[in-house]
């Protein structure tokens, strides 16, 4: 009977090979770990990126009833510093209003609440891009320099209607914006 060895196909002791090759997968593992990490810290940083503020909490069964989000504080209010705050609602499978209209060079918080299930919004070629979850209000500070228009598609899978729920973000000059929303806290839209 022949004997069994268990250390036969052990290198033998002192053996550098082995120990050369696992330096080497240990220093590019950590090479390419630290890479990852100062990408995201450099794109955060580069891209202005910033967590969303789901912090604030709403009751979203009754938006309809009353409160913030009725259907009369809707759309965009101008401050008297000519600074804008939008208001919209998220529901399958639509924003309301479906256009926003904002001024352009001015500082814009967009409020977002959701009447059911989770939406999300991107506002075309600029960082506005967050989640709307049912229950809390989603608010996005930004600005947009040039006037034109840009599409706000959702673009959180929120049911059979989702490839169709989108608005447009029009975003024309301080002085063309619709003379009823300067210094009255009446709230407007480009929707019809
Ligand atoms: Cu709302 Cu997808």
């Amino acid at each position: 009977m022949a004997e069994i060895s268990t250390t036969a196909k052990l290198p033998p002791s002192g053996d550098k090979r082995g120990e050369v090759g696992e330096r080497l997968w240990a220093g590019s593992m950590t090479a390419i770990t630290l890479l990852l990490v100062g990408v995201v810290v450099y794109t955060s940083a580069h891209w202005g990126f910033h967590p969303p503020s789901q912090v604030e909490t709403i009751d979203s069964t009754s938006l309809h009833e009353g409160g913030e989000f009725s259907e009369a504080n809707l759309g965009t209010v101008i401050a008297p510093d000519g600074s804008a705050v939008v208001r919209v609602v998220a529901q399958q499978y639509a924003f309301v209003p479906d256009c926003l209209v904002v001024p352009a060079g001015k500082p814009v918080t967009i409020r977002l609440a959701s009447a059911d299930v989770v939406h999300g919004f991107l506002v075309q070629g600029t960082n506005v891009n967050a989640m709307v979850v049912p229950g809390y209000v989603t608010t996005v500070h930004t600005m947009f320099k040039d006037p034109g228009e840009r599409l706000m598609p959702c673009h959180e899978f929120c049911g059979v209607g989702h490839q169709a729920m989108w608005a447009r973000v029009r975003v024309v000059e301080p002085s063309s914006f619709p003379s009823d929303a300067n210094n009255k806290q009446k709230a407007v839209s480009c929707a019809p």
